[in-house]
């Protein structure tokens, strides 16, 4: 599938997800966000593709945000379903995603740009990216959680402290607060992000599936998580990764999964 604002690659089991709108700095507009949908479920139905990746493209920026320009036209209502679309197709999407996706955060992560990184389930610095919540310097709130995921991530003091100054922080302030998993040079970006998915995929897939989904139950108003990681637990026993896992450790040798 060709995409006008994004690049799609697979390599090695892990699909790739650039954003390419590098001059307006890989702003989120309507159809990246529609692209990004349709590249999302692709990938997840694409048996040959056990992680994600996000990125931006050039070394400028992740994603600067929604797209300012698109975000001025709107009415009260027009905004609030955009939100509400934007969550569905893409941020709300990506946190239950069936695969982990892991953000390459090449440079500036602002609003919704930091967002989509919070949707992810893990996030690779460059040690030149600046993370920010800008939206109230433009008389708006986040709209894809970043209310929510911001003070789950780094704790309600550092989220309010960031959310109501907007300002910038870099990568390693985000590092020591929780939001960066890993700081790296742009240069070693990608290769420390297959560090981690090397990590991650030598585990059993069927079991990652399960504990995405209990973890994110638990952020889940509407679902008792300590419940749900027991139905999550139990699934677990009828898989082919359990009887490879268990059977390996048995037997003394590393499982293939
Ligand atoms: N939406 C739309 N266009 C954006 C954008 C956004 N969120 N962020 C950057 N751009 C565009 C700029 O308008 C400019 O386009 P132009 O060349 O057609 O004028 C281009 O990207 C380059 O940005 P510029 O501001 O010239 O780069 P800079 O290096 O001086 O500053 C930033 C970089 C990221 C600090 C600055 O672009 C910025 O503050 N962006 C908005 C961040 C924001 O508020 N995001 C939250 C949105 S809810």
């Amino acid at each position: 599938m060709k995409y006008k604002t994004l690049i799609v690659n697979i390599r090695k089991r892990v699909g790739w997800i650039t954003i390419n709108r590098l001059k307006k700095l890989n702003a989120l507009n309507r159809e990246t966000l529609a692209e990004l949908h349709h590249a999302l479920a692709t990938l997840e139905e694409d048996n040959n593709v056990r992680l994600l990746v996000i990125r931006g493209s050039g070394d400028t920026a992740f994603v600067a945000g929604a797209d300012i320009g698109e975000l001025a036209e709107l009415s009260a209502s027009e905004g609030a379903d955009l939100a509400q679309q934007g969550n569905q197709q893409v941020f709300d999407y990506i946190e239950h995603y069936n695969k982990p996706v892991i953000a390459a955060v090449n440079g500036y992560a602002l609003g919704g740009g930091l967002e989509l990184a919070m949707a992810c389930h893990l996030r690779v610095f460059a040690d030149t990216a600046k993370a920010g919540m800008p939206e109230t310097s433009l008389g708006l709130i986040p709209g894809y959680g970043g209310t929510q995921r911001l003070p789950q991530l780094v704790g309600r003091g550092r989220a309010m402290e960031l959310l109501l100054t907007g300002d910038m922080i870099d990568a390693q302030r985000a590092y020591e607060i929780g939001l960066a998993n890993v700081v790296c040079s742009p240069k070693e970006l990608d290769a420390k992000v297959l560090e981690l998915a090397a990590a991650i995929l030598k585990n059993a897939p069927e079991a990652q599936l399960q504990l995405l989904a209990a973890v994110c139950a638990g952020y889940d108003s509407q679902t008792d998580g300590y419940a749900a990681e027991t139905e999550a637990f139990g699934a677990c026993f009828g898989t082919d990764n359990f009887t490879q896992g268990t059977k390996a450790f048995l037997q003394k040798r590393r499982p293939k999964f």
